[in-house]
């Protein structure tokens, strides 16, 4: 099974696009509802929340878990992962992030080495797009804006409001005029405002959906390690869970997902 974490409903974007590209696999879904949001949660509170996360997953029988939450992802996935190749019965599963596949789907796209990225006000200050881009290409220059006010949009349903587009115009600004030729969405609500920054941002400027690179990534990963892929069980089965209510986040998922969610389930995640 693949285990996919996140704070809430935003792994689902990531989520929607793993089904897509490999739908034999059984996912488990777990939103960390009842703590999101995490982006503006401090360094050891995130930790001990994706901890809890990782243990309810592995416990339940994953043997890959995709942290999709980029916030996650840039604060304290690399401790993590440390941490638990010392663990000894889990020390062969694996816990993948969103940030290095991103970041290397980048490189590759950018001709003119200008990137821009926006994220949460956490991901933006702990530098981690810009360290992995400069790890791969030092010549990058790399343009960041924090948009805090996007997730609460995103949640609140007000997608296609004009105050929504002018927040977005006002954020998108200064990376327009910098001239970058690619954008990192570095937050998993991001993508169902992908047509609005392709717009804002104009024909030009490449904006990937960051679900799709982390989508076609793990397949190529899958095939580089036959001794994790044969662990996989295929069965084409789906749960979701939450640390909150479940019939809320069924209401509410369906729009992240692109399809409605049946069945939730409550996680106990803190013992
Ligand atoms: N999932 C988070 C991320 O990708 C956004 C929502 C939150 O702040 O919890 O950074």
């Amino acid at each position: 099974m693949i285990g996919v974490f996140d704070s809430g409903y935003g792994g689902l974007t990531v989520l929607k696009e793993l089904i897509k590209e490999l739908p034999d696999y059984d996912y488990l879904y777990l939103g960390d509802n009842a703590r999101a949001p995490y982006g503006n949660r401090s360094h050891e509170t995130l930790k001990k929340f994706t901890e809890q996360g990782i243990n309810y997953l592995f416990g339940q029988g994953c043997v890959l878990i995709i942290t999709a939450c980029n916030t996650v992802s840039s604060q304290v996935l690399r401790e993590i992962q440390e941490e638990y190749l010392l663990v000894p019965n889990v020390k062969d599963r694996k816990i993948l992030g969103v940030i290095k596949p991103i970041v290397e789907e980048t490189v590759k796209i950018t001709k003119n080495n200008r990137v821009g990225v926006v994220g949460t006000r956490s991901t933006i200050n702990s530098k981690s797009y810009e360290v992995e881009l400069h790890h791969l290409n030092p010549d990058i220059k790399v343009y960041s804006q924090a948009c805090p006010l996007l997730v609460p949009l995103v949640e609140e349903d007000w997608i296609k409001k004009p105050e929504t587009r002018m927040i977005l115009k006002k954020y998108l600004r200064p990376i327009k005029s910098a001239n970058v030729d690619t954008l990192i969405l570095g937050c998993t609500h991001y993508p169902l405002l992908l047509k609005e920054f392709r717009q804002i941002m104009g024909k030009r400027i490449t904006v990937p959906n960051p679900g799709k690179i982390v989508a076609h990534s793990l397949v190529d990963y899958l095939k580089r390690h036959p001794e994790i892929e044969t662990l996989l069980t295929k069965g084409k089965k789906r749960t979701y869970t939450t640390t909150d209510d479940p019939t809320r986040f069924a209401a509410a998922a369906s729009k992240f997902l692109g399809q409605k969610i049946e069945e939730v389930f409550k996680a106990d995640i803190s013992s």
